[in-house]
């Protein structure tokens, strides 16, 4: 059926018309439509494309995407858009950091380019697939809507099979404008950068392909069976996984193409101090899907933590995805490093603060022996109350889970940050808490958790909902008397794991002076050395990640010495320059790592 011309816009009605934007509100892609990764050939949409910014959304009440250019009667129009003329940025990047003038731009954009396709009888499925894009996204191809997306930082995709052609026109507007229903929502501590900061890229699969693979150890504490879960696409019966390390060859019996099997192995175990991997390969029909994967046993036990059945302290660090020059679109090299700095402080664990990190993050983190605590951006204030909000938060969470969980490395699963203490919340935190246990039974779910500095005890109903209690205090810094701190810690011990998720102080790299001068590296060295003091004190405490590794962009800071920075990094923006607390928490973890030996 050839394609129906667009109708012509009408001008006049597109400037009166302030619900421009309500037919194209489709539902979002949902995270079912995901698949993993693993080592399927991606034909990358990396690269430069057009680009404009759009913040009077012209190009939504102008209906850019219909291509118009010409009139009824064939006479072309002055449009307002010119897709092969407009400038190109760089994909994956933020677009704020491509130019100065969009450093701190908020609102729509679009990203354009045209591609060229042959289809490939063998494998005649084809998806997209979108690493991520801040905060809204909206997919068209050949001037159809077929997708949109909601969260800035998890994965989506969706299948093109259909809309392909041999020359193809991919339009796509991002916009990270800030409302109160996202998640997150308006007020966050970190930098709103924008647009397609993550790959996007082709995937080919055959009629009938795996469409997620699942292995890990069955979290039952007795480390000797492994649980393989496989969900395929398309009528195929029978799938086979192989771990040639474990000399394992199994074949699973699909049913409504899902297959799962229990056996008994006994795999090296995966830890920090020894991070063994075991390839694994899928098979089903003509597709073929191989990944690293890792066996390891994490799990409660009173107030301690256990890895692989021993008692573990987390030595740690908080995360931003964030840098000095390409902002929250790092690459590798970029996250290699920061992993390789903590690992030079010591830790064994990393809380990737406050929304999913890249899909590199955790595995890397599997490669080199880090334990990861991985959270949505259901951070401060979230309309908990409202329906549309809640889906988004549960979608954010699903994309992360079915994105990571086969991730070795990752640990914990956090379904928020220091939000408010209400009814609507608990509810709201409850179903992701409850989202968490059903698309994973291996991972300890945590969130921090909010305390009564009056009473000096926690007073967050969450708390009994959590595995594992995170609590973010600032003794010496946002609160001066640290005398505080040990009558709040003689609170916590609560008979269930807690731990310091955050504490730390700003320092403004290389400015000296006494440790009671606020912003100097003295300052922040004497918070780490008091903190340090009195925490170790408390035995019952299962780990500690101070905020943050590295400084990071956000506009809400703007005294003298900020100046839009927070400066409570160990190290700087650009992971050149350790402050000197740096070097005090280095010696801290160098003696809990001797006491766990
Ligand atoms: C809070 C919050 C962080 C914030 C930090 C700070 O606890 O969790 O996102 O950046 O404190 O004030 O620096």
């Amino acid at each position: 059926m050839p394609d129906q011309k667009p109708k012509m816009v009408d001008f006049d009605a597109a400037l009166h018309n302030e619900n421009y934007d309500a037919e194209y509100l489709i539902p979002p892609v949902s995270p079912d439509d995901l698949f993993t990764l693993a080592d399927r050939k991606c034909e990358s949409l990396d690269g430069q494309w057009g680009f404009a910014i759009d913040p009077y959304e012209n190009g939504m009440r102008k209906k850019w995407f219909n291509e118009i250019t010409a009139d009824d009667a064939g006479f072309p129009l002055p449009m307002d858009f010119d897709f092969d003329a407009w400038e190109s940025i760089a994909v994956p990047a933020c677009f704020n950091t491509q130019q100065k003038e969009f450093l701190f731009y908020e609102g729509m954009t679009w990203y354009t380019r045209r591609f060229y396709f042959v289809p490939d009888s063998e494998k005649p499925r084809v998806f997209m697939r979108f690493g991520g894009a801040n905060y809204e996204c909206r997919v068209w191809l050949n001037r159809k809507l077929i997708a949109r997306h909601l969260g800035g930082s998890t994965p989506f995709a969706v299948e093109v099979t259909d809309y392909l052609q041999r020359e193809n026109r991919l339009l796509v507007m991002v916009s990270n404008r800030r409302r109160p229903e996202n998640v997150p929502a308006l007020n966050t501590d970190w930098f709103n950068y924008g647009g397609l900061y993550r790959s996007v890229g082709l995937y080919r699969m055959p009629k009938s392909f795996i469409k997620d693979l699942f292995v890990r150890l069955v979290p039952d504490g007795e480390m000797n069976k492994i649980a393989v879960s496989v969900k395929v696409e398309g009528n195929a019966r029978d799938c086979t996984v192989s771990i040639p390390g474990l000399g394992l060859d199994l074949a699973l019996k699909l049913q409504d193409g899902e297959g799962e099997c229990v056996v008994p192995a006994s795999p090296e175990l995966w830890s920090p101090e020894s991070p063994k991997l075991y390839s694994v390969t899928a098979r089903c029909e003509a597709d073929v899907l191989s990944d690293e994967v890792g066996f390891k046993d994490f799990r409660a036990q009173a107030e301690k933590v256990l890895l692989n059945g021993k008692r573990i302290f987390l030595r740690g660090i908080s995360m931003h995805e964030d840098s000095a020059d390409v902002g929250k679109s790092l690459r590798a090299q970029d996250i290699e490093k920061s992993f390789a700095i903590a690992k030079e402080l010591g830790c064994n664990f990393i809380r990737l603060a406050h929304y999913p990190h890249s899909d590199m993050a955790a595995r890397i983190a599997d490669r080199v022996g880090l334990l990861v605590w991985e959270e949505v951006p259901v951070y401060w204030t979230i309309l908990f109350g409202n329906p549309a909000t809640y889906q988004c938060a549960q979608n954010q969470l699903k994309e992360l889970i079915l994105r990571d969980r086969g991730r070795v490395s990752v640990c914990v699963w956090s379904v928020g940050n220091e939000n408010p203490d209400n009814d609507e919340r608990l509810e709201f935190m409850k179903g992701l808490i409850d989202t968490c246990r059903s698309l994973d039974d291996t991972r300890l779910v945590s969130a921090a958790c909010l305390v009564n500095y009056k009473k000096l005890a926690m007073e967050d109903r969450l708390a009994e909902f959590v595995d594992i209690v995170g609590i973010n205090e600032y003794y010496g810094w946002y609160r001066h008397n640290m005398e505080d701190l040990p009558r709040e810690l003689a609170n916590l011990d609560i008979g269930k794991p807690v731990m310091i998720s955050e504490m730390g102080a700003d320092a403004l790299a290389g400015h000296h002076g006494s440790r009671d001068e606020l912003f100097t590296e003295e300052c922040q060295e004497y918070v780490y050395e008091r903190q340090i003091e009195i925490l170790s004190k408390f035995a019952f405490l299962c780990g500690l990640s101070p905020w943050i590794l590295c400084d990071f962009r956000t506009p809400r800071r703007q005294n003298g010495f900020q100046r839009g920075w927070n400066l409570k990094g160990l190290v700087t923006a650009d992971r050149n320059y350790k402050k000197k607390a740096f070097f005090t928490l280095q010696k801290f973890y160098h003696v809990k790592a001797k006491q766990s030996e």
